[in-house]
């Protein structure tokens, strides 16, 4: 038996039962690709769920606030595509009449909306016949067929779509995809996957040729930037300086003000740093509390990020506003800053 009728075989014993599979809808599929980009089912399980129930059409999340929309995807990371999401939901409320469109170049028109997830969307949704490509199916195709061309490389991704496009059983692509990446997470695991128990053995190359550890093959090594930020909870009179993010990845959420450098300061150095003068040279300061370090890793960055609570007389901020302390929890905010609410137990 070939690949692809081996890969379904496999699929019908050993799938996991998920509400996203359950479902020909493309708003709810569309919702489900969204939030499962870059992030494991477990994690993004709950958040589809309260999307869902809280917007069971389309219109009903376009006619949401951005704070609510952000405000539910708080934890999940990435915003700009809790940002996305927003904006195609109202384009198809706007310009479909709240019809999510059924023709695939209408779907990857949609901002957010890359070639995987109008795959996704088209095949799960209507059958229609376009293989998906995700990091999973460029493990099983590397390791299965023995490719070592660089899956980052224009000959490379033209290499996989087009593998992946031959393989797809056209009156089952459905099917066919969920089961090529259900196979990729569950079976042909990044690390050590259990290939005594796989059935794709007797054919598998990188099997024969003892490489599945060096497969899939990437080419560029991403150059990570260290970037250090103290963010500031400053207290006046029981309110907070709190402002919403006009751009980068944390852009529409609310933060503190914060200082960056690019190196790892002690507290005294940023005291007497000039960015901090700036902005305390006229207040008395109470300096209260200094986090440990928060670290989140990105893809291109890792943010070290430390919080300082102070109470001031007398500081002047932009862009900034005084909030009540107690309503902080009401405001959209980045994975770190919850990350140091819950440490000092306002949550
Ligand atoms: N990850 C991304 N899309 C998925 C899907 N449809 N099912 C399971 N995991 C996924």
């Amino acid at each position: 038996m070939d690949f692809s009728n081996k890969l379904v075989n496999w699929y019908q014993v050993n799938k996991r039962d998920l509400p996203w599979r359950n479902t020909v809808n493309a708003y709810f599929i569309w919702l489900s690709e969204i939030i499962l980009q870059q992030t494991r089912v477990a994690q993004g399980m709950p958040y589809y769920l309260a999307f869902v129930k809280a917007f069971p059409k389309v219109e009903d999340l376009a006619n949401a606030s951005e704070d609510k929309v952000l405000k539910m995807w708080q934890g999940l990371g990435y915003y700009s595509r809790a940002r996305n999401l927003h904006f195609t939901a109202k384009d198809i409320a706007d310009n479909y009449k709240g019809k999510f469109p059924n023709d695939h170049q209408k779907i990857l028109k949609l901002k957010g909306v890359g070639a995987y997830t109008a795959a996704a969307i088209t095949s799960f949704a209507f059958e229609m016949p376009y293989a998906v490509v995700d990091g999973n199916v460029i493990r099983v195709l590397s390791r299965v067929f023995g490719v070592d061309i660089p899956y980052d490389t224009t000959l490379g991704k033209k290499h996989f779509a087009e593998l992946a496009q031959e393989l797809l059983l056209v009156e089952n692509a459905s099917t066919y995809n969920q089961a090529i990446m259900e196979f990729g997470a569950m079976q042909c695991k990044p690390k050590s996957p259990d290939c005594s128990v796989c059935p794709m053995q007797d054919f598998c190359l990188a099997y024969s040729k003892n490489t599945i550890t060096e497969l899939p093959v990437k080419s560029k090594k991403i150059k990570v930037k260290n970037r250090f930020l103290h963010f500031l909870m400053i207290e006046e009179s029981g309110n907070v300086y709190l402002g919403k993010r006009k751009k980068g990845i944390w852009n529409g959420l609310y933060e503190f003000p914060f200082l960056e450098f690019d190196e790892r300061l002690l507290e005294k150095q940023v005291m007497k740093n000039e960015k901090w003068s700036d902005i305390f040279k006229d207040s008395n300061t109470e300096l209260l509390s200094v986090s440990s370090e928060f670290i989140h890793v990105l893809s291109h960055q890792k943010i070290n990020a430390q919080f300082w609570h102070l109470k001031v007389n007398n500081v002047q901020l932009e862009n900034f506003e005084l909030i009540a302390k107690k309503n902080l929890l009401n405001y959209p905010v980045s994975r770190l800053t919850e990350k140091y609410f819950q440490a000092i137990e306002l949550v």
